[in-house]
């Protein structure tokens, strides 16, 4: 029985090379979509007012924010143009209590506020502003926003694990100012960005090549550099770069082509946000262990896999977290142990059989490649609708990565590469390139509201 369930999950899961195929199209074909008109797609192309990417020019004292991630961060970065770079870079990083994601808008900003209070005040000498001027905060908020411009916007939604229903429809950047009033702060919201954009920012600062970047941490999504004259929806001034920054929100893409299982439908089913995020859902950190857990259950349940009765820890849900499944997956021991161990620490199950600890593994490839290859999967449709992926001039064209899941999770980092490499094809592949932009959100944040900056003017 426990062979069959494997077996299901198996065919259920695969993804052959034709099949991603279909699903980069899908991708591509939706992008389009979602550009022509506001509700076009479930792929939302949210126009982000960043019509121009860090040059190296930026000068300064900037601050960033960083909130959505699996840590909330506070960064002072102090740019020194060209000739300088980033002069000095500092962060605290301080993990958001889970009560505060599903309370109330004043008490999460009002942490958030209290945080960057506590950093301004502790900051040495070194980090001056030059008198009379305000501190200048670019805040990366990585939840689907409609901006109004470059340093406002309204939440649309909420997504892994935040759920606050006041806060929906309102604009962040003013929740997040009162919050800063009420700490007595004086500091200025120049950009409000998505984590992508900031590291599309962040990226580019150091690779001019760089023109999409995908975050693949708790949850998953990307941004890219798009044409404005392929962009229907957009009414706006027509930017003197012709560009414009999109983020997509792509953990909210569905297709009939996704692998999609029982699982992962009472998964939906189950979370905090039903019928949403379906993409997310089989991709992010926030959902890989939870699958895994579901699996097991299952083995438990119709396979006595780990006896007569289901061990009680194997049904709460969230209990077995993405890192554990990598650890387990990265197993490289003859007998297994770390599979044994966490089985042990985190489920309460002692004394599986070397089969069954061989299985846990075959289980983690399954549901990590499956995610890896669709992550590669949309990055390939990315590359098509920008038309980089069968161009005669070959072009460099560089990804920048960032995200708890690419960073820490090798077989998925390698799988994801492979199979770009594999969806390109020989003749293309080697002009992309992926590269991991280590929290390049926050530089991106700080860059954006530096080219935001009230004093810009007064540099030149
Ligand atoms: C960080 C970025 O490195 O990765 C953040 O600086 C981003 O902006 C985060 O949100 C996503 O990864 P995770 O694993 O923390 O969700
Ligand atoms: C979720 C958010 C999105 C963010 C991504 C990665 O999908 O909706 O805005 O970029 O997670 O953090």
């Amino acid at each position: 029985r426990a062979e069959a369930i494997l077996k299901e999950l198996e065919e259920k899961c695969a993804t052959p090379i034709g099949k991603l195929r279909q699903v980069a199209d899908a991708m591509t074909m939706e992008m389009h979509a979602g550009l022509a008109s506001e509700g076009g797609s479930k792929l939302k192309m949210l126009i982000t007012y960043v019509d121009n990417l860090p040059t190296g020019d930026e000068k300064g004292l900037f601050y960033a924010l960083d909130l959505g991630g699996t840590n909330f961060r506070v960064i002072r970065v102090q740019l020194g143009g060209k000739e300088l770079g980033v002069i000095k870079q500092e962060a605290e990083e301080v993990s958001i209590p889970p009560h505060l994601m599903i309370g109330s808008s004043n008490e999460l900003f009002d942490f958030i506020a209290a945080e960057v209070a506590r950093f301004i005040s502790s900051e040495s000498e070194e980090f001056q502003l030059p008198t009379g001027r305000q501190r200048e905060l670019g805040f990366t908020f990585s939840f689907p926003v409609r901006q109004t411009s470059l340093s406002s916007g309204t939440l649309i939604k909420w997504t892994k694990g935040f759920s606050i229903d006041e806060t929906v429809g309102e604009d962040v950047v003013s929740e997040l100012t009162k919050a800063i009033d009420r700490q007595g702060l004086d500091l200025r919201v120049a950009a409000l960005v998505n984590d992508t954009v900031g590291t599309l920012a962040g990226g580019r600062f150091y690779d001019k090549d760089v023109v999409a970047a995908v975050i693949l941490g708790t949850g998953t999504n990307a941004a890219y550099v798009e044409r404005v004259h392929a962009i229907p929806k957009w009414h706006g001034l027509f930017p003197n770069s012709g560009e414009m920054v999109i983020n997509m929100e792509w953990g909210n893409f569905r297709s009939s082509h996704l692998p999609l299982t029982d699982y992962d439908d009472s998964l939906d089913a189950e979370s905090l946000n039903p019928g949403e995020q379906i993409f997310e859902k089989l991709v992010s950190g926030m959902y890989l262990g939870e699958i895994l857990r579901r699996v097991l259950l299952k083995l438990a349940e119709e396979a006595f896999l780990f006896g007569d009765t289901v061990p009680p820890k194997l049904r709460i849900p969230f209990i077995l977290r993405t890192p554990h499944m990598s650890s387990m997956h990265e197993d490289t021991s003859s007998d297994l142990h770390v599979v044994a161990s966490k089985f042990k620490d985190v489920l309460g199950i002692t004394g599986t059989a070397l089969k069954t600890r061989k299985m846990v593994v075959d289980l983690c490839n399954i549901i990590s490649s499956r995610a890896a290859r669709l992550s590669a999967a949309g990055i390939a449709g990315i590359l098509k609708k920008q038309g980089r992926e069968f161009t005669l001039e070959r072009q460099r064209t560089v990804i920048a990565l960032d995200g708890g899941l690419f960073e820490h999770y090798t077989l998925f980092r390698k799988s994801l590469e492979s199979t770009l490499a594999e969806i390109l094809g020989n003749e293309v592949a080697p002009f992309v390139v992926v590269i991991h932009a280590n929290d390049g959100s926050g530089l991106g944040a700080a860059l954006i509201a530096a080219s935001n900056s009230q004093y810009s003017e007064l540099e030149v």
